[in-house]
């Protein structure tokens, strides 16, 4: 296992709900596993005046996993992992003067031995980054001379690819590629990590990973939930741009991409660049509408509970047409996938939680038992990426007697099963990755600029055009009616668990 070299870990917008709702969490499990450094600080840093005390206090009183979770033994550690954490007001529009910033973090350095080595961690609006990194460069906190910078941003990375170009000149002023790490918690995903495994570790699925004897890829994100707390942010930014653009463009680049010549972050990186740049761009309105779909959750009864529309959310406009769902057909113009159709569908109120990718096999060439299939012959490989973590291949079995009748079974492997099988929350894997300089789960500068490419003008064209419909379907269902035509006949989308069907019919939301 690496080294991790002794850091600080300072936080710009640490008063918000990711510091105690992930990162805290994500840092204590590290402690725990005695994966931090002897020598670790964090720094909170935000805009409402707070002490270190009140500061601690709040993110481990926040912190849902420290409060549920908690035995003993933890809660003996808990005084001694607190006692790692600062904080620094910053002023209502991050306009306090840095330098109190700096004087903070030099001086932390000095007392603490973190040796120069820091992480900043921006939680902040995108808005805010090119302005945080000029004020830390300023103050010469971005130079390597003494001890390693680097510097992490959440996501959304851009709001199109004009803006997430912005994003990346204004960062590259202050830092060095090298130096940013863009979280996408979908890659801190041991799941999503598996899909590289899965294809270039055995020798059984890749030789047949190709359009030759794959006749559909079929991806499908839900959840369960609606926008609860985030109406506000969710209704600027819609499906497509909040889990498609980011999350499962990640996912689908592990699909598609070529084998790297090793496991170096840039040969691996490299690889999804390409892959994200095989995507075929959608040029007009005509391709645009037939190849994808928008839909918003409207209210519905579930076991005699009201369940509220997607318009009547806190933060939402009531007129709004933004998509809680998006399914979009597309196809990869390379050598590999050249005229095998992807479907990716993503969407919120729906009737369960899940996320798989399913491989769709072409059925034999010659069927010697057609006559006597009572199922779809079609072998299925689907890579559950949550939740039950693993794998299931679907293939064709005897049923037992007479003649051939053929009847599918399934091949089922499960991540619990393993004895190793403590599966790392992603936040805790990802910043273990930044402490130790580990890129590969980090998306690069080309890579989120690809991902948009593709995606903008998809968003341009249903934000412009006159004829584009954001279609109703009711909470806990499986999407609009109309997302079933997108997908081909005679496969339709694969529902697993299925619960409801929408039985509000069709519907278009003006
Ligand atoms: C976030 C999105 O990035 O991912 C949310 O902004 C979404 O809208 C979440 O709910 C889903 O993450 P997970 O890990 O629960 O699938």
């Amino acid at each position: 296992m690496k080294k991790t070299q002794n850091q600080m870990l300072i936080i710009f917008g640490a008063s918000g709900d990711l510091t105690a709702r992930k990162l805290v969490p994500a840092l204590f499990n590290l402690y725990k596993g005695n994966h931090l450094p002897d020598n670790f600080v964090v720094l909170g840093a935000s805009r409402s005046p707070m002490s270190h005390e009140d500061f601690r206090n709040k993110v481990v009183a926040e912190s849902e996993f420290l409060k549920n979770k908690l035995t003993k033994e933890e809660s003996s550690f808990i005084k001694t992992f607190s006692d790692k954490i600062f904080y620094e007001d910053l002023g209502d529009k991050y306009d306090v003067s840095y330098s109190l910033l700096a004087n903070k973090i030099t001086a932390l350095n000095e007392e603490h031995g973190t040796a120069g080595n820091y992480i900043f961690y921006l939680s902040t609006p995108p808005s805010l980054y090119e302005t945080i990194a000029k004020n830390l460069w300023e103050e010469g906190l971005t130079k390597e001379d003494h001890g390693w910078k680097r510097i992490i941003v959440e996501k959304p990375f851009g709001y199109d690819l004009a803006s997430a170009k912005a994003l990346n000149e204004g960062i590259h002023k202050y830092f060095q590629e090298s130096q940013v790490y863009r979280i996408d918690h979908y890659l801190g995903k041991e799941t999503v990590q598996n899909v590289l495994v899965t294809r270039f570790s055995n020798s059984i699925f890749e030789p047949l990973w190709n359009r030759r004897y794959i006749h559909h890829v079929e991806i499908t994100n839900a959840e369960t939930v609606g926008v609860e707390k985030r109406g506000g942010y969710y209704d600027k930014s819609g499906a497509l741009r909040d889990m498609f653009q980011s999350h499962l463009l990640q996912i689908i680049s592990l699909i598609v991409m070529e084998p790297p010549i090793n496991s170096d972050a840039e040969e691996i990186r490299n690889e999804k660049v390409k892959a994200l740049k095989s995507l075929r761009i959608m040029k007009d309105e005509k391709t645009i509408l037939e190849n994808t779909l928008r839909g918003q959750y409207v209210a519905s009864t579930i076991d005699g509970k009201t369940m509220k529309g997607y318009r009547e959310e806190e933060g939402v406009d009531p007129d709004s047409t933004t998509e809680t769902f998006a399914a979009v057909k597309f196809f990869v113009d390379n050598w590999r996938w050249k005229d095998v159709p992807f479907y990716v569908r993503t969407g919120k109120a729906m009737p369960t939680k899940v996320t798989e990718v399913i491989i769709h096999f072409k059925t034999p060439h010659h069927e010697v038992f057609k006559s006597q299939d009572t199922f779809r012959k079609d072998n299925k490989l689907i890579i559950r990426i949550q939740p039950d973590e693993g794998i299931l291949i679907k293939f064709g079995v005897k049923v037992p007697g007479l003649g051939f009748h053929v009847e599918q079974a399934n091949m089922d492997f499960y991540y619990s099963d393993l004895d190793s099988a403590k599966i790392m929350d992603a936040y805790e894997r990802l910043l273990l990755d930044a402490m130790q300089g580990d890129t590969t789960l980090y998306a690069r500068a080309d890579e989120v600029e690809a991902a948009w490419k593709f995606v903008d003008p998809i968003l341009k064209c249903w934000s412009e055009s006159s004829i584009v419909n954001t279609y109703g379907y009711s909470v806990g269902t499986w999407g609009p009616k109309n997302s079933d035509e997108l997908i081909e006949d005679s496969y339709g989308w694969r529902n697993p668990g299925d619960l409801l069907t929408d039985e509000s019919g069709f519907c278009v939301l003006c």
